[in-house]
């Protein structure tokens, strides 16, 4: 790694959400420690307060930084000298916006679970308090973590693929492929409620990591899309199984999918990008590998760890060539990166290589763009083309 955060105090980490039973919550806290960079020290784990401080416990956290809820955190903590210096929102989809905007308001600065919002509105609100704060707000697009996606993003902003025409890019998922949401499990039954989701349900779960990815190794911006949801599943709210077609600005084209129902897929994140030049191919169950193909047909393996990568790369790479790293080293990366980019902010330099090209408060606001537009074409039966991005 070629930050220098070992050099200062890590940054104090607070924490929303994330309790016992919940998912994101644990992966934060793994990618918090792997580089040392921050330490959690409080937390509002629990919409149940009580199953909260227990959790608070059993991490070994001060009862004194274990909170009821995120109000009573945020109060506290503004009175204590060693207050947290930044929180992360691991909560469900609804509860984003009133935590993230009354962190950033109070002057902390906030990572933040993605979809950002559940609406536009709010998206657009929070991007802007951001700006007129001067906060610090990433959002977690896991994916942009991986080394070879940075690989993948330096090689065609360098001109390696020529001018790019097709964007192939998918996120099936096998999970919810029956009701479970009627049979007790609690994850599903938040993802499919409208109130807790926001308008999208695997287009605003997964799609939204699909969608950045696309954007981030290509650069490219949607000009307009058209889109087909389906709701597979007897009885199921929001959309299951969501089929896009995009148009970027220069002519190219996308596919994007996200399923909820591909039996057989378990985050099978696949992007594939073709050029005048070449086409790069990636695939989460192997992302230590990328593929580049050349106008001749040879196709190139580029490995994770590879002598002449970029610094991109480079800097988001712990071990050598063969040791396999992944998904966890991916959102370790996204968190250093964050916490390289607090760290430069606060000693008034730029960041390192690790702290650039993350996803921040606007990348999140595109997101939520990006379903609301999807699910309005989608209502129109996939007509007009709409423009995702209205701000
Ligand atoms: P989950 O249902 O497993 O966990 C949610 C946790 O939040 C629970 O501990 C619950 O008690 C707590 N909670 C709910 N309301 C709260 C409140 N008002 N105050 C404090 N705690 C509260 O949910 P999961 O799957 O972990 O998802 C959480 C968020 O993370 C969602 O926004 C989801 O879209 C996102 N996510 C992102 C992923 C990524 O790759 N970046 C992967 C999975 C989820």
């Amino acid at each position: 790694m070629t930050t220098d955060n070992n050099a200062r105090r890590p940054l104090r980490l607070g924490m929303v959400g994330g309790g016992e039973g919940a998912y994101i919550g644990n992966i934060h806290r793994i990618a918090a420690r792997q580089d040392g960079a921050l330490q959690l020290v409080a937390g509002a784990f629990d919409v149940d307060a009580a199953r909260g401080h227990k959790f608070a416990a059993s991490q070994g956290l001060a009862a004194d930084r274990s909170y009821g809820d995120y109000k009573q955190m945020l109060e506290a903590e503004l009175k204590r000298e060693d207050r947290v210096d930044v929180v992360a929102i691991c909560t469900p989809n609804h509860t984003h916006f009133p935590i993230a905007k009354a962190f950033l308001e109070a002057g902390f600065d906030v990572i933040c679970e993605k979809p950002l919002t559940t609406t536009l509105e709010d998206a657009v609100a929070l991007d802007a308090l951001v700006k007129q704060t001067g906060r610090f707000m990433g959002v977690t697009y896991t994916y942009s973590g991986y080394p070879m996606i940075h690989e993948a993003r330096e090689m065609v902003s360098a001109g390696k693929l020529g001018k790019i025409r097709v964007v192939q890019v998918e996120y099936p998922l096998e999970w919810m492929a029956t009701a479970i949401e009627s049979e007790g499990n609690a994850q599903a039954a938040w993802r499919t409620d409208p109130k807790k989701s926001g308008r999208g349900g695997s287009i605003g779960d997964i799609g939204t990591h699909a969608y950045h990815l696309a954007g981030f190794v290509t650069g490219l911006k949607a000009q307009a899309i058209t889109a087909d949801l389906a709701t597979f599943v007897e009885g199921r709210q929001l959309d299951d199984n969501a089929h896009v077609m995009i148009r970027y600005e220069g002519g190219a084209r996308g596919l994007l999918w996200s399923s909820q129902v591909a039996i057989g897929c378990s985050n099978g994140v696949r992007l594939r990008v073709f050029g005048e030049k070449g086409s790069l191919q990636w695939f989460q169950e192997n992302p230590n590998d990328l593929l580049f193909t050349g106008l001749l047909g040879r196709t190139e393996l580029i490995k994770r760890g590879a002598g002449d990568l970029s610094e991109a790369a480079k800097s988001r790479t712990r071990t050598p060539p063969g040791h396999p790293e992944g998904y966890l080293e991916a959102f370790a990366n996204l968190y250093s990166g964050f916490a390289e980019a607090i760290n430069a902010r606060r000693e008034g330099r730029a960041p390192t290589a690790i702290g650039q090209n993350i996803p921040l408060a606007y990348d999140g606001l595109k997101g939520v763009a990006f379903v609301d537009a999807v699910v309005d074409s989608s209502q129109a039966d996939g007509q007009p083309w709409l423009t995702p991005v209205a701000v």
